[in-house]
C-alpha cells in the first residue's frame, strides 16, 4: 500500500546553487543533507509538507560525487531535471512484492538504505511508462520503535 508521494528526485550539477534557488524562489528549507557513497551522490532533502499518515513529502536534490554514478550519467544524457518519483509505504517489502506480482522489474535486488535511514528500492522505468519509480519506507515514521539520530519525521519534536 502506497500512501503518499515521499519525494521527487531531481538531478542537479551544483547542489548549493540548486538549494539556493528553491529557497529564494519557493521558500523551501533544507531538512536534511547527506552524502550517499553507495549511490555516488550528495543530496539535500527539502521538506514540502507533512501528510495525514504522519509521513512527509520532500524534494530530493542530488549532485553526483563521481562521474560513473547513475546521477552523473543521467546529467550527461538529459541535463538537469526530474530523475525519479518516490512513493511512501509503511511496508516497502510488501509494496515491492505487489509491484513484482504486477509484472514490474526491480532495478536492484531487494532493499537498500536511502535518505535519512529509510529503506528503498527502485522499479525499472521501462515497466513504469518511462518513470524511474522508487518505493520508500521512512525510518522514524513507519518503524517508530527504532531510534534515529535526527528529529523524527512528522513528529512535534
Ligand atoms: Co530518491
Amino acid at each position: 500500500m502506497l500512501t503518499r508521494i515521499d519525494h521527487v528526485g531531481i538531478a542537479c550539477r551544483d547542489l548549493d546553487a540548486t538549494v539556493a534557488f528553491y529557497r529564494k524562489t519557493f521558500g523551501f528549507e533544507v531538512f536534511h543533507e547527506e552524502v550517499n557513497e553507495d549511490q555516488g551522490i550528495r543530496e539535500a532533502m527539502l521538506r514540502i509538507n507533512g501528510t495525514d499518515d504522519g509521513g512527509a513529502s520532500y524534494l530530493q536534490l542530488m549532485e553526483p560525487t563521481r562521474p560513473d554514478c547513475v546521477v552523473a550519467r543521467f546529467l550527461e544524457r538529459h541535463g538537469e531535471g526530474v530523475h525519479h518519483i518516490a512513493f511512501g509505504s509503511a511496508d516497502v517489502a510488501d509494496a515491492l512484492a505487489g509491484a513484482v506480482a504486477a509484472g514490474v522489474t526491480p532495478v536492484i535486488d531487494g532493499l537498500r538504505t536511502g535518505s535519512m535511514g529509510s529503506l528503498v528500492t527502485f522499479l525499472h522505468p521501462k515497466d513504469c511508462h518511462g518513470v524511474l519509480t522508487e518505493l520508500v519506507q521512512a525510518r522514524a515514521v513507519d518503524r517508530p520503535d527504532e531510534t534515529t539520530p535526527e528529529a523524527p519525521i512528522g513528529s512535534d519534536a
